[in-house]
């Protein structure tokens, strides 16, 4: 079943938070308790994405042949396979850096990957609930706003056109970036400068991650890479076409000092050659100086794309530590930013570490 939406007002978001510290309580057992480091005892890690194994019940139906009904939940939660999406994604992570008190002027969360990514990243890719981020225009339905279901675009270009995404704080990590790149027509990494070489290095590493796209990168200097033709894709193989571009590139953007008013020179492009731009940003909400900055360059973003008649979304994944911060972030992005925040709701979703929000 697809997820849900809460809308979130300046009543709602404290019952909102109360309901997932609850649940966080209830989930004790199985949720991890450490700070959310993915791992931080090597510099060098894997990441397989890869298509969870179907449960014990969907495989005895297959087997004994019964097809799928309307209201099967144990079929349904397994979802459609539109693609059997497989990646492996190295990141090199710099622990030296983290422990520093003098690297990036004493911000150094962004030299390691952490965990909220590739849960996002996973939920996005095979689960049933995030089928309308990976469709595109479909109507989702909503709590507590005026209307009873709205529209989500897709994340994925598609019949709607070409997508975009824009990811705030991605630290040096190019899991995103190296796998939604198959999916989209542009892909922007950003961070803080003294954080964007060990990115930039990453993103090399694994740009033969991208399969479906012909990926091309100013920042990256990559032109004109793993060039070829797409056939295995088509409906009729014996068919081949060029495959589609992906722009990826790398670029600062310090929401301590961003304006809108300077040139962004890649941002512009995102907004020229896309219909839509998702701006996703994974795990940056964990300390309350912090979000002040991050949300005010939010909004200047969406208010940038806006004047460009770019339709604009924004994802915003938060790892659930400190109660007084998701209520601190809340409680900024409702009242003071009036931003249409509203909870993603699924099992998944709630049974996890994270909480999930779309600024739809
Ligand atoms: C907890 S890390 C998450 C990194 C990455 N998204 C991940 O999930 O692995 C927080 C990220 O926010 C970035 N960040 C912190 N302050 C920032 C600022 N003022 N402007 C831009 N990025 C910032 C950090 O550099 C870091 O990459």
């Amino acid at each position: 079943m697809a997820f849900q939406l809460v809308r979130l007002d300046d009543d709602s978001l404290y019952e909102h938070i109360f309901e997932r510290y609850v649940e966080l309580e209830r989930h004790t057992a199985t949720l991890k308790q450490d700070l959310g480091i993915q791992q931080r005892d090597a510099s060098t890690l894997e990441i397989d994405i890869e298509p969870p194994e179907p449960s014990d019940e969907v495989v005895r139906m297959k087997k004994s042949g019964r097809r799928r009904r309307k209201g099967d939940r144990a079929a349904e939660d397994e979802g459609p396979r539109t693609y059997d999406e497989r990646y492996s994604v190295v990141v090199e992570q710099s622990l030296s850096d983290l422990n520093s008190s003098v690297s990036n002027n004493n911000s150094t969360t962004g030299y390691v990957l952490w965990s909220s990514t590739p849960f996002f990243l996973r939920w996005l890719l095979y689960s049933a609930e995030a089928q309308p981020f990976r469709n595109g225009n479909v109507a989702v339905e909503v709590e507590g706003a005026s209307e009873d279901t709205i529209i989500v675009p897709g994340m994925y270009t598609g019949a709607q056109g070409d997508v975009g995404i824009l990811e705030l704080g991605t630290g040096i990590s190019p899991l995103l970036a190296s796998v939604l790149c198959n999916h989209v027509s542009g892909y922007v990494c950003t961070d803080q400068r003294g954080i964007l070489n060990k990115l930039k290095q990453n993103l090399r590493e694994n740009v033969s991650q991208i399969t479906r796209r012909r990926c091309v990168s100013a920042s990256l200097d990559i032109e004109n890479e793993s060039e070829g033709t797409i056939s295995e894709e088509l409906e009729e193989p014996s068919r081949t076409r060029r495959k589609l571009t992906v722009r990826l590139e790398v670029q600062e953007l310090d929401w301590e000092k961003f304006s809108a008013d300077v040139p962004h020179p890649y941002l512009d492009q995102l907004a020229t050659e896309c219909e839509t731009v998702y701006i996703l940003a994974m795990d940056v909400i964990y300390n309350e100086y912090l979000i002040g900055p991050f949300l005010r360059t939010l909004s200047a973003l969406r208010d940038l794309f806006g004047k460009k008649q770019t339709r604009v979304r924004c994802l915003v994944g938060v790892h659930l530590r400190s109660q007084d911060i998701a209520t601190r972030f809340l409680e900024q992005a409702v009242v003071e930013y009036e931003l249409p925040v509203h909870s993603i709701r699924g099992a998944a979703v709630d049974q996890s570490r994270y909480a999930l929000y779309l600024v739809n």
